[in-house]
């Protein structure tokens, strides 16, 4: 449980707050202006059209359903973009964090209501954004271990239809590793008002459950989730009590003040050594000098609660991201758990098109009940985070070996790969080995 160590992220700055209790009813109306006036035309075959955007169904996928959410389910209008001024016609509007933006969720549902294919499905769309530095990797074997986790999630993106955004390069020149995370999480909202949820991943983080969907209802009534644990922040205050290196922001003004705040800790602001003095001083078990912007969020949870902490989500309910060390050694039991299931239970050793993954997602789940969401059971992780081991740079944590780490890297991503090869028709057959796969016989495992 306690076992968050530092990892790289990113993040942000500008620092001025701002809040208030229009937001309350702005948020409001949001809550049910997509309804008002959008039919949802239902899939007909004979209205099927190839091209561009293909019509899928899908997309209203409802609580933890398993529709898809967003990116692909629809009929985007992606050549429409009428010529009513929005606000990325306004010059004093900028994608840097300088400078505030105000009135953020009515100039959102502005565009959106010129740009009405994207508002079915909207509650539920989300943009994951990522991504590493902008010169090669020191460790000799760290770009291509980047170019892995990156290739993962893609394929999670792909099978939930989620955009992805990888960014290399710091879009505020101080802000770097850990803090590098705010200025494109802020500048992805603006380029993504269709998005409803951005979902910053560290690059070191890889999906290790496929199937898995966030519970976006669970987040309905928040603007903010983290994987954490309430007792460690509220009693232990520990700097390590949360990670801040996976986060879904919803796309709002109150992201973006938020942000201005968080970021007003950072390596950008003149108050940066100050703010390490008292990010130390808040959180004992801090033994690093500098503000990081993990400690901040802590910092904010403990001591403007008030202001914030009512839409912050703090999840501790499953793998929302997880210690590595906590899940490796228990990856081939997970396989040989899911196996025997399959072996009992024909329909889930079906061949099915990726695309229709979904279908079979709901059927595991009567099998999943007892398999639990944490380290006692053996449904797998969500999010494996290799905290502590930084692929790029090469550096790690005392605590474990350049092998242990690299190791433990490959069986990570070679057990979410074969989840995705299963519909390729391919496996690894040993965690071990990246390199090399069988064909999957018919009705495998039978
Ligand atoms: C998409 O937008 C273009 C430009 O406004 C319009 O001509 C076209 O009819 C639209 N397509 C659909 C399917 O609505
Ligand atoms: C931009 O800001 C300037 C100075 O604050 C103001 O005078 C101007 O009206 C603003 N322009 C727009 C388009 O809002
Ligand atoms: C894996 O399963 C075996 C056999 O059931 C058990 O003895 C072993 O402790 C398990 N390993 C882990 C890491 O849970």
């Amino acid at each position: 449980m306690q076992n968050h160590h530092r990892k790289s992220s990113s993040f942000v700055s500008t620092g001025i707050p701002i809040v208030g209790g229009a937001i309350v009813a702005l948020s409001l109306l949001w809550a049910f202006w997509p309804m008002i006036s959008f039919s949802f035309t239902s899939p007909n075959p004979n209205n099927f059209k190839t091209g561009v955007d293909s019509a899928t169904p899908g997309g209203l996928s409802g609580p933890g359903g398993s529709g898809r959410s967003g990116g692909q389910g629809f009929n985007f209008n992606l050549t429409h973009d009428p010529p009513e001024s929005t606000f990325y016609d306004d010059p004093n509007l900028t994608y840097t964090i300088e400078k505030p933006i105000t009135n953020w969720d009515q100039k959102r549902r502005e565009w959106l209501w010129l740009h009405p294919s994207f508002i079915p499905g909207l509650e539920t769309r989300v943009l994951l954004v990522t991504g590493s530095q902008s010169t090669p990797c020191q460790n000799p074997i760290g770009d291509h271990l980047l170019l892995r986790f990156f290739k993962n999630k893609v394929d999670y993106c792909r099978i939930h239809g989620y955009d992805i955004f990888y960014n290399n390069v710091l879009l505020h020149p101080e802000m770097f590793t850990y803090w590098a995370k705010i200025p494109a999480v802020r500048a992805a909202m603006l380029a993504h008002p269709e998005a409803e949820w951005i979902w910053w991943v560290d690059s070191d983080a890889a999906f290790t459950d496929m199937d898995f969907k966030l519970p976006l209802h669970r987040y309905k009534n928040y603007n903010f989730v983290v994987h954490g644990w309430p007792e460690l922040i509220y009693k232990k205050k520990s700097w390590t009590s949360l990670n801040a290196g996976v986060f879904l922001i919803r796309n709002s003004q109150w992201a973006l003040d938020f942000m201005d705040v968080w970021a007003g800790m950072g390596p950008q602001t003149p108050n940066y050594e100050k703010w390490g003095e008292l990010l130390r001083k808040t959180c004992k078990d801090k033994f690093f000098p500098e503000s990081d912007d993990q400690t901040g969020l802590v910092y904010l949870l403990l001591k403007e609660k008030e202001k914030w902490g009512n839409k912050i989500y703090v999840e501790d309910g499953y793998y929302f991201e997880g210690y590595w060390m906590e899940i490796v050694g228990r990856l081939e039991n997970i396989t040989e758990k899911y196996n025997g299931v399959e072996k009992r239970v024909s329909k889930l050793r079906r061949r099915h098109a990726e695309k229709v993954r979904g279908a079979y997602v709901t059927t595991w789940e009567e099998y999943l009940k007892g398999a639990g969401y944490g380290r006692e059971g053996w449904r797998r992780p969500f999010m494996t985070h290799f905290t502590g081991c930084q692929p790029c740079s090469g550096t790690h944590n005392e605590e474990y070996s350049r092998q242990g780490c690299w190791d433990a890297m490959q069986k990570v991503l070679n057990f979410g790969d074969n989840q995705v090869l299963r519909n390729y028709g391919f496996v690894h057959p040993s965690l071990g080995d990246s390199g090399s796969v069988v064909p999957l016989p018919f009705d495998y495992p039978a």
